[in-house]
């Protein structure tokens, strides 16, 4: 995810950024940048890869003396990740660092372009710096330039700006994006969260949504759609650890409570008022495409499970799973009228991406969903839709998954769109629903609280079912092997109707189901079920909008509109349930045993 750091004061600038910058390498980023205005001089400097690279590019250049500066490290998502994408981003006399995602930035673009602008980057946030000297020379006021700016721009944003127009000054802004100002005497810091400062400032102001404002030497100056008004600044915490992970106990718990608002990001250029857009797909390529093969492994082989129910009912289209691991040695058959989809957070899975060369060599045209840009596997797809999720720490994976469920989702409507085999009702559906999503993924103090309360019996038992229907079997799937890897408690995740089968032979009361029951999909059918696991005294803990009388335990949801609402809610439910499990026994919560982030080999 992207990082901001920004200083106004006489200390050497360069150093103040780049060991702020150094301090938000957690989030992840793909290249990152500088620029200095000390007097009349602006210097800027840009690297891809680690920051080493860009602080070797500086160990000529000092900045000593009074100066305004910005810095930022960038995660892709417009455009590939290369020095000319990295920020801050150049007007003509200004400089710009953003995080976040401008929605309406093509608009603003083309309407630039045509009054004779030229772009360098493929950002949108390249249409901010150009924008404000487009005010500039109309207004002829640096602020008011900026205000108008700031007006015009549709999404997520947190931003600095700064320009020789006003060379002791930095504007800022923010809006829905992390942003905060620092302040050790006259000295003034910006970060997009607080280990950057931690140690340089004393005090601090956290911005709301909609503030923006400038900051000099002496002054800062706030601003609202209300008009100008005053903030009060608290004292800074002193624990790094702590603000790491925004003040969270683990990586994974910042992660669950973060997936409302990676969603949006997901979305965003993405839904259309009535239809589904992918900048990254060109128009015609699903042309000659007649079956889905997708491979990943773990948790994304949950999500592409999930999907394919989707592919088949909305998009209309025959869609597979595999394993990567026994894709690759079971001699697949593969037909060149067949796309391959490879889903991976990290990109550099050793199995699938053997997978995908296979599907490459068999002539197959192949699409990558991923959340890390330029790994290797999105390097070697035809085509890559990155998730969006920002950095992802914690080994076992929440939000890469819960924005991997939604852009297959959004790929299956996107599907049913171009083959016409959705009507226009079930698209607008679809939509508003899609729409709710981060709405669904909020986590409430009261759920967690009651998912906490409940943890403490569940440490014990012979182990765990989680079982679900239709798209609710992978997200058992997903929910058994959350609990695995954190709680070390064996846990299965089975489709309800199989239970009886064979695996209801185990079922007494130290089995613990923990059954998924959405009332918009089957309900009837998982509640016999779960009736028939109550009536051989296995412990039931039932996920569900409808109390439901025979389970030992209960936790109600929240929505019963649309099943994939039903399902993210659910997804939160288990994850939370893992973790508290997890913290209980006392796990390492981010770095479970036997386990990494990213698997490599085979
Ligand atoms: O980076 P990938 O998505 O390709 O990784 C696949 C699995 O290794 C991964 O999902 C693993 O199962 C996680 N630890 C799940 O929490």
């Amino acid at each position: 995810m992207c990082g901001i750091v920004g200083y106004i004061g006489r200390k050497e600038k360069k150093e103040i950024l780049l060991d702020g910058l150094q301090e938000l390498e957690y989030r992840g980023y793909d290249s990152a940048g500088i620029a200095v205005i000390e007097g009349e001089k602006l210097n800027n400097f840009k690297a891809v890869g680690k920051l080493e690279n860009l602080r070797n590019k500086t160990n000529t250049f000092e900045s000593e003396g009074f100066g305004v500066s910005i810095g930022h490290t960038r995660w892709a998502t417009h455009g590939k990740p290369t020095e000319l994408n990295a920020h801050p981003h150049l007007g003509a006399y200004s400089y710009v660092v953003h995080n976040g995602i401008i929605e309406n930035y093509q608009e603003l673009k083309k309407e630039l372009q045509n009054e004779g602008v030229t772009f360098l980057s493929q950002t949108d946030t390249e249409t901010i710096v150009h924008l404000f000297e487009k005010y500039h020379k109309e207004l002829g006021d640096p602020f008011k330039a900026f205000e108008k700016t700031i007006e015009r721009l549709e999404g997520a944003y947190a931003t600095l700006l700064i320009t020789e127009a006003a060379p002791d000054t930095v504007f800022f802004a923010k809006n829905g994006s992390p942003m905060l100002l620092g302040f050790d005497g006259n000295e003034v810091y910006f970060a997009s969260s607080d280990t950057p400062i931690i140690g340089k400032a004393n005090e601090v102001y956290y911005l709301e949504d909609g503030e923006y404002g400038y900051a000099k030497e002496e002054e800062v100056k706030l601003f609202d759609a209300t008009g100008e008004k005053s903030f009060t600044k608290q004292a800074l915490t002193a624990d790094k650890a702590l603000a790491q992970k925004d003040g969270y106990r683990f990586f994974m718990e910042k992660e669950i409570y973060e997936q409302s608002r990676v969603m949006s990001d997901t979305m965003i250029g993405r839904i259309l008022e009535d239809s589904i857009y992918f900048e990254e797909l060109p128009e015609d390529f699903f042309e000659g495409i007649y079956a889905i093969k997708i491979c990943a492994c773990g948790t994304s082989y949950h999500s592409a499970l999930a999907a394919s129910y989707l592919f088949e009912r909305i998009g209309k289209m025959r869609c597979d799973v595999e394993i990567a691991s026994e894709f690759r040695y079971k001699e697949p058959f593969l037909t060149d009228k067949t796309l391959f989809i490879t889903i991976s957070q990290s990109g550099e899975t050793a199995d699938t991406l053997e997978a995908l060369k296979m599907a490459k060599a068999a002539g197959l045209k192949t699409l990558t969903i991923c959340n890390v840009d330029n790994s290797s596997i999105v390097r070697e797809s035809d085509a890559a839709i990155l998730t969006r999720a920002g950095i992802e720490k914690g080994v076992a994976s929440t939000k890469a998954f819960a924005t991997q469920s939604m852009v297959l989702w959004m790929l299956a409507l996107y599907v049913g769109q171009i083959r016409h085999s959705v009507s226009e009702e079930t698209l607008k559906r679809e939509i508003d629903a899609m729409l709710h999503t981060p709405k669904a993924l909020v986590v409430e103090d009261k759920l967690h609280e009651r998912i906490h309360r409940l943890s403490k019996r569940y440490l014990h038992g012979h182990g765990f079912f989680f079982i679900g229907r239709d798209i609710f079997y992978p997200l058992a799937l997903e929910g058994a092997l959350k609990l695995k890897e954190i709680s070390y408690l064996h846990a299965e995740g089975y489709p309800a109707g199989e239970m009886k089968h064979g695996p209801i032979a185990l079922a007494d009361s130290e089995l613990f189901t923990i059954a998924l029951m959405p009332r918009s999909l089957l309900y009837d059918k998982i509640k016999s079920n779960v009736e028939e696991l109550s009536a051989r005294d296995a412990t039931i803990l039932a996920i569900s909008p409808e109390p439901f009388e025979l389970a030992d335990d209960f936790i109600q949801t929240r929505y019963d509109s649309h099943p994939i609402l039903e399902y993210f809610e659910m997804m939160v439910v288990t994850q939370l349930l893992a973790l508290e499990i997890s913290v209980r026994l006392g796990n390492d919560v981010d770095m479970p045993r036997n386990l990494a982030k990213s698997v490599t080999v085979e």
